[in-house]
């Protein structure tokens, strides 16, 4: 399992101090997030979104550089100008709007996941009033939670920080992306189940600031690129399967 590591067979670049400059894009993403962007043990960073970005990089003959940042405090990382873009499987959503500007590349749902053996009857994210629920912070899994009222959320810096929670018991259930929820799953079989469906059915996006429309409008045209030739498809396939 952990011997993935890319559909493009590009050999992604980290730098955490490098600083936007012609001819490169430097893009920000919270590398704690499998297998949409993380660094493996080996120190590579790589998944769903750092293929997209490299292959973004490549059809625009631009080096792309990744700059783990973390979560809380992306968007204020992308309007001071440490990064040109976020790519962090971050959602579209009308508060993030006000902010910086979205380029959609997927629609994508997100789980309710429990300890294999939980025998607590959850179906919906109604089901979790009243149970303490971890997400990670500023999340629209945390958005999703607040909508229910009565769940005791409880936030983490990191998703895997919940998880690891969960695991320990102090905590009735997690809230997350469903492609991560999957993953792990499949990483630790026994542990963690999945429970009802997926649900909130949402955009995800690159995120740019508002005045960048040049580099905006080449974003989407790679993106359509990579949409019409099949890039787009094997990085999906590879990551989240058929
Ligand atoms: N999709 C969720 C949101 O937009 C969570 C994304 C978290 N991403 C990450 N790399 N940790 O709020």
């Amino acid at each position: 399992f952990n011997a993935k590591t890319s559909a493009i067979h590009v050999m992604a670049q980290t730098n955490p101090n490098a600083e936007p400059q012609a001819g490169t894009i430097v893009i920000g993403t919270d590398d704690t997030y499998p297998p949409d962007e993380y660094t493996n043990a080996g120190g590579q960073i790589l998944g769903f979104d750092v293929d997209l970005g490299d292959a973004l990089g490549q059809v625009l003959h631009k080096k792309v550089i990744w700059k783990p940042t973390a979560w809380d405090g992306i968007i204020p990382g992308l309007q001071a100008n440490k990064y040109d873009a976020i790519i962090s499987f971050m959602n579209v959503t009308p508060q993030r709007e006000k902010q910086i500007q979205f380029i959609p590349y997927g629609t994508f749902g997100q789980v309710i996941v429990t300890k294999a053996n939980s025998t607590e009857n959850i179906k919906t994210i109604n089901d979790l009033k009243g149970k303490k629920v971890g997400v990670q912070i500023g999340t629209t899994s945390e958005d999703a939670l607040k909508t229910v009222g009565g769940v005791n959320i409880k936030e983490y810096n990191t998703f895997p920080d919940a998880l690891n929670d969960l695991a320990n018991g102090r905590i009735n259930a997690v809230v997350v992306d469903e492609s991560v929820g999957r993953y792990y799953m499949t990483k630790d079989p026994g542990v963690f189940k999945i429970a009802g469906k997926p649900f909130l059915s949402e955009p995800v996006g690159i995120g740019l600031r508002k005045n960048e429309t040049k580099l905006a409008k080449q974003l989407t045209q790679a993106l359509n690129t990579i949409e019409k030739n099949g890039t787009y498809n094997k990085i999906y396939t590879y990551w989240f399967g058929a």
